[in-house]
């Protein structure tokens, strides 16, 4: 008979990944939480509405990538697909302004879009982002760069680039977009059926374009967006700048980051790492001053990012949780092994030690070879020979010294271990 397999694009995590997830995910908790940045958890499924008119219904997660179905009360519902658009629901729903001026969430959890697999790229992905509502000020730009960029540091990733750009506010965007489509409009028939849709609905949708013919035919002829921005907005760009020279931390000024979701406005920005293949964006974000009011908010200013967790992994390539426990309990037949679970569970609850009794009645040697595997500090041998003398044997399992312990004094034995 067939195995069921998991769905493509899809991953298990296994013990052996997920002692190096929960490393990250508490590195990346303690890491928030000294910014003095709150968790949000919102449903794993929206409205299909919010993504539409969040994300943009000509962009390619919306377009192509969504999860989506009629639900028995005929509604249409998504994955999510992004964090984004439900935090500002969320945001807005519970009317998060009116107890602060300034929120500055984080989130961590699993995402869905219909992509092509690949390495780096899944369609069930898991991303770590933060979003700030309420400062419209360059240094909470500089904030948020620093923590994407910090972050990723900390955890060990050295070869890192981050590029900002700045695609100014929604006003300056129709000129340049009327000049993009002129310009492009000469060269349609080098584009494909796609692309001549994107060109005619949404011109900016163009730099998200895989078409060769396409790259190549923006770069040749396309005018950057930063010839067009407003006075206000070079001001804001240069002092994010400015703050992140203060700070110690390199970018590259890349004029031609659009980003892929019609929601941004003002600062963008992109870290890759070196090491990943094609999918080489660990990080993407800005600001995104109009969201808000655009799902029925009030005017807020708003900006953030979001970390791909699976690519963070490739990145990293290490083990950097090792795993190993306190105690490992040989027990030899049952009344050993009732005895093992009782001091076991004392250990745990007094001590908080990690400890570990043995349940398959395996031999002396066995279970030996069992506390090695699991890096064990130390053995407590319990065998029936020990419970009539009322003593049990302690095995230092890193000098190998071993001391006879009274059955009544085990538990004090390890109050300084
Ligand atoms: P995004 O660029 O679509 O932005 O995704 C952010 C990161 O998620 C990417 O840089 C990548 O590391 C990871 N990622 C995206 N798709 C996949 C996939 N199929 N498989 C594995 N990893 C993936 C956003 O989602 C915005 N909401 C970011 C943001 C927050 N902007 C402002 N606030």
């Amino acid at each position: 008979m067939n195995i069921i397999r998991n769905i493509k694009g899809s991953k298990d995590l296994l013990p052996s990944d997920v002692c190096n997830w929960q490393a990250l995910e508490s590195a990346i908790h303690n890491f928030t939480k000294k910014f003095g940045y709150k968790e949000i958890r919102t449903p794993i499924f929206e409205e299909s509405s919010l993504f539409e008119r969040g994300v943009g219904a000509d962009t390619d997660i919306v377009n192509k990538e969504m999860y989506s179905w009629m639900d028995q009360g005929n509604k249409s519902l998504t994955l999510r697909p992004e964090l984004t658009a439900p935090v500002v629901r969320a945001y807005i729903q519970h009317e998060l302004g009116k107890l602060n001026p300034i929120n500055k969430l984080y989130y961590l959890g699993p995402l869905f879009r219909r992509e092509r697999p690949q390495k780096g790229r899944q369609r069930q992905f898991h991303q770590f982002g933060v979003e700030v509502f309420g400062s419209p000020f360059p240094e909470q730009d500089a904030e948020v760069i620093l923590m994407a960029y910090s972050l990723l540091k900390s955890l060990g990733l050295n070869q890192i680039n981050l590029e900002i750009n700045t695609i100014g506010s929604q006003d300056n965007r129709a000129e340049y977009i009327s000049i993009l489509q002129n310009i492009l409009n000469d060269y349609r028939t080098h584009l494909s059926s796609l692309d001549q849709q994107r060109l005619d609905k949404n011109p900016l949708r163009l730099f998200d374009s895989k078409d060769p013919k396409c790259i190549e035919l923006l770069e040749d002829k396309a005018p950057t967006m930063y010839k067009y921005i407003s006075k206000d907005d070079r001001e804001h760009f240069s002092s994010v700048c400015t703050m992140l020279d203060a700070l110690s931390i390199p970018y590259v000024h890349n004029e031609r980051l659009v980003r892929g979701l019609d929601y941004y406005t003002h600062t963008t920005f992109e870290i890759t790492s070196k090491s990943l293949g094609s999918q080489d964006a660990i990080c993407g974000g800005g600001r995104y001053d109009g969201l808000v009011e655009q799902l029925g908010g009030p005017v807020t200013p708003a900006i953030g990012f979001a970390a791909g967790i699976e690519r963070i992994m490739l990145a990293l390539d290490t083990d950097f949780a090792g795993e190993s426990i306190d105690i490992f309990i040989v027990a030899m037949g049952s009344e050993a092994i009732q005895f093992g679970m009782q001091i076991a569970q004392e250990l745990r609850l007094k001590y908080n030690l990690v400890v570990v009794v043995e349940t398959l009645q395996r031999s002396l040697r066995s279970q030996m070879r069992e506390a090695n595997r699991l890096s064990a500090k130390y053995c407590i041998i319990i065998g029936q020979d020990e419970i009539n003398k009322a003593t049990m044997m302690v095995k230092n399992m890193q000098d190998g010294s071993q001391d006879d312990i009274n059955k009544s004094d085990i538990i004090n034995y390890f109050i300084n271990k």
